[in-house]
């Protein structure tokens, strides 16, 4: 949307690229620390955030222990929200960011508001899901029931999910349940990325 002279952004384009620059600072202030250098994205990656033709509806990265699931999953994230204001999407994108512990957690009935934290995980335009199968041990029924709220309602309207996750969706009936599993298996379908490589961890302590 160029002035009728061509060089000039017209200020409708301005504003948008206001909101975009406004929208991924207050992201980047979000992403811990530790994650928030610049990295190169596997092309998978950046296929799905980009939004290329035939790029799968949901991204689940997988690999071993400190391969860079997470660091990769937040830099996806926000390439997945710069697309959404760069393509004019309506209304302002938003991404929930959450590690799986932390929502099983405020999802049990004594959470503060357990109600309000299924609503917002159901209708974000991004969820990211941090290390799904962390707890290892299957979430009660009643957080069980409420994530598979969360995942039937996005499933249903076809929002992405972004989970990083040590363990392939089909083994993860245990943690998350039939019913969910079931989904992500659908909803990632062609997204699966597993990561390869040593864990840098390691490799920074050597
Ligand atoms: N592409 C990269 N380039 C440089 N450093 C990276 C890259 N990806 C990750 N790292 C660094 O490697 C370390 C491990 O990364 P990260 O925590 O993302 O691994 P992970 O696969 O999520 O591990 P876990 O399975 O334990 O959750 C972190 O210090 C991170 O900043
Ligand atoms: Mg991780």
């Amino acid at each position: 949307m160029l002035s009728v002279s061509g060089d000039e952004p017209t200020p409708q384009q301005m504003w948008i690229d206001e909101r975009r620059r406004h929208a991924l600072a207050r992201f980047d202030d979000r992403i811990p620390a530790l994650y928030r250098e610049t990295i190169d994205l596997p092309q998978a990656a950046a296929d799905w955030a980009d939004g290329t033709p035939g790029a799968p509806a949901s991204l689940f990265l997988t690999g071993n222990i400190g391969v860079g699931k997470t660091h990769t999953a937040w830099h996806t994230a926000r390439r997945w929200l710069d697309r959404q204001y760069r393509h004019g999407r309506p209304g302002s994108p938003t991404v929930q960011t959450w590690r799986s512990t932390q929502l099983f957690d405020a999802l049990r009935p004594e959470g503060d508001n357990p109600r309000a934290v299924t609503h917002a995980a159901q209708t974000c335009g991004l969820l990211y899901l941090d290390d799904l199968a962390a707890a290892r041990v299957s979430p009660t029924g009643w957080t069980q029931e409420r994530l598979y709220e969360i995942f039937d309602e996005r499933y249903t309207s076809q929002l992405p999910v972004l989970i990083t996750c040590d363990v392939l969706p089909a083994k993860l009936a245990d943690i998350v349940g039939d019913r969910v599993a079931s989904r992500l298996a659908e909803m990632c379908r062609g997204g699966i990325h597993l990561m390869r490589g040593a864990d840098r961890r390691l490799a920074g302590a050597a």
